[in-house]
């Protein structure tokens, strides 16, 4: 049966079967050295004809870059001057006896056994799924995994329900543009592909659902930066009967616990983790997401800090009025509560946000549970009567069937784990990202599509 490479250590003198990748080829003479590769490591493979029937050598000798074969072989350890220690596999190599080519392949567009960084990323996202067969972005996809199960696994044992919200649906409402849904069954109407599972999770915690998390697609029609993408992933929570403070707590004891138990090799420069207000963020570093790394040469450092008390509302870029800092289920202080006649932009929030090394990671708050205070923000927020009805009638009426006090935080996992992995960008740690300009190169998204399949969803393109 075939095992990964990687268990080939400790394996010496046993007859082995590998499936694999060609890493490299090296001939030296009559004798063939070949690199293996398969997801768990790269072994040095010995072709020495003598040991080999007529058929093998005749495969080892046509066998290329990436061609996909199988081998039978004797795991063995190498000469003291032969080791290589910075190798997981560097103490061995398997002599082969049978080898079979699986599958061929072309020559390839850019070289996998080393780090693509220097290849365009415009030819990588092309073939994505080659450049995913390079160890960075291998490891970087594995250690997602392992964050993912991780934070699953951390938040069912402290009793939180993983429910999935829908992907299409109705907009809500947190700042940037929707992706549309044109709707083949009701002429003229549209879903939104969802920002952010938001208004669900709200809702589930009048459904009596008390603990909720997801890990969930959020879809933003934004332009793109390194840090942002058009679909992203979150881990979404949400709890009922909690205050700021134990919220605050339970997800800095989680991100200490992933990264002493994920990435051990990393360190937390500051626990607690230390606590700035909006305004002394400003202050003193002039953002709301500051670097608060001792020694930013040190790759291994991690700097999270909380940033709380933001303005409940900022002042629209674009005209005069008032829109959410956050979105507009936060909950103002109780303090501020008289402010929101007189001077709602003084009102601050019970919002907080995570920041490590300089970006923003996660951002959450309590929430409004009030159905005339929610009703006040919407009001204050310029939006007339009827679109209050319109766009938020739902969770208005949600708000008078016995709501709990609940609040919520988001984590941008992409952010996350780029930061973990040392990436600079979003892009190397998800498997099939879109470019800067929101493209697909590999698939070659967005398109056009054929006149009767917008007839059928009644969209006429100008
Ligand atoms: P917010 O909009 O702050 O809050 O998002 C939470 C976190 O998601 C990440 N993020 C992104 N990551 C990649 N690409 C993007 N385009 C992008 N936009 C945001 C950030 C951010 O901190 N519903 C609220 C959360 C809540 O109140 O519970 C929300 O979505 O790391």
């Amino acid at each position: 049966m075939r095992i990964p490479i990687i268990e080939t250590v400790g394996k010496v003198g046993v007859e082995v079967i590998l499936k694999g990748w060609v890493n490299a080829r090296r001939d030296m003479g009559k004798i063939v050295f070949l690199d293996l590769r398969d997801r768990s490591a790269v072994a040095q493979i010995v072709g020495v004809p003598a040991e080999m029937d007529e058929k093998s050598l005749e495969e080892i000798k046509r066998v290329r870059l990436e061609y996909l074969v199988e081998l039978r072989g004797i795991v063995q350890a190498r000469s003291e001057k032969q080791k290589n220690l910075e190798m997981p596999t560097g103490t061995i190599e398997i002599l082969v006896k049978e080898i079979k080519i699986i599958s061929e392949s072309q020559a390839m567009p850019f070289d996998v056994s080393q780090d693509t960084r220097i290849i365009s990323e415009e030819l990588r996202l092309k073939y994505r799924y080659l450049d995913i067969r390079s160890e960075r972005l291998k490891k970087n996809l594995e250690m997602r995994h392992k964050m993912n199960q991780f934070l699953r696994n951390y938040l069912t044992e402290k009793n939180f329900w993983e429910i999935e919200t829908p992907y299409i649906t109705k907009g809500t409402p947190e700042g940037a543009r929707e992706f549309l849904v044109p709707s083949r069954l009701h002429p003229g109407n549209f879903y939104v592909l969802p920002q952010s599972p938001q208004q669900f999770k709200q809702l589930l915690m009048v459904a009596g659902v008390e603990k909720y998390f997801q890990i969930a697609r959020c879809f933003r029609d934004e332009d793109n930066r390194g840090d942002r993408q058009p679909e992203f992933t979150q881990l979404d929570m949400e709890m009922s009967f909690l205050e700021e403070k134990d919220i605050r707590s339970l997800i800095e004891e989680m991100t200490i616990e992933l990264v002493e138990k994920v990435f051990p090799h990393l360190h937390i420069s500051q626990i607690p983790f230390p606590v700035l207000t909006y305004a002394e963020a400003m202050e003193k570093y002039g953002n709301d997401k500051p670097d608060l790394r001792k020694d930013k040469k040190d790759k291994t450092e991690l700097a999270f800090g909380w940033i709380v008390d933001f303005p409940l509302f900022v002042k629209s870029e674009t005209d005069d009025c008032l829109v959410a800092s956050h979105h507009p289920f936060t909950r103002p202080q109780d303090s501020d509560l008289e402010l929101l006649d007189t001077a709602p932009e003084k009102v601050k929030a019970c919002a907080y946000d995570l920041a490590l090394n300089g970006f923003e990671i996660a951002g959450g708050s309590l929430r409004i549970f009030d159905h005339a205070l929610q009703k006040k923000i919407f009001q204050i927020l310029g939006v007339s009567e009827e679109d209050i009805n319109i766009r938020f009638g739902h969770i208005l009426e949600a708000f008078t069937f016995g709501v709990p006090p609940h609040g919520g935080i988001a984590f941008g996992l992409d952010r996350l784990i780029a930061i973990l992995q040392g990436e600079e960008n979003i892009r190397e740690v998800i498997a099939f990202p879109k470019t800067g300009d929101a493209r697909d190169l590999m698939m070659g998204a967005p398109s056009t599509l054929p006149e009767q399949a917008l007839k059928d969803v009644h969209i006429k393109s100008i």
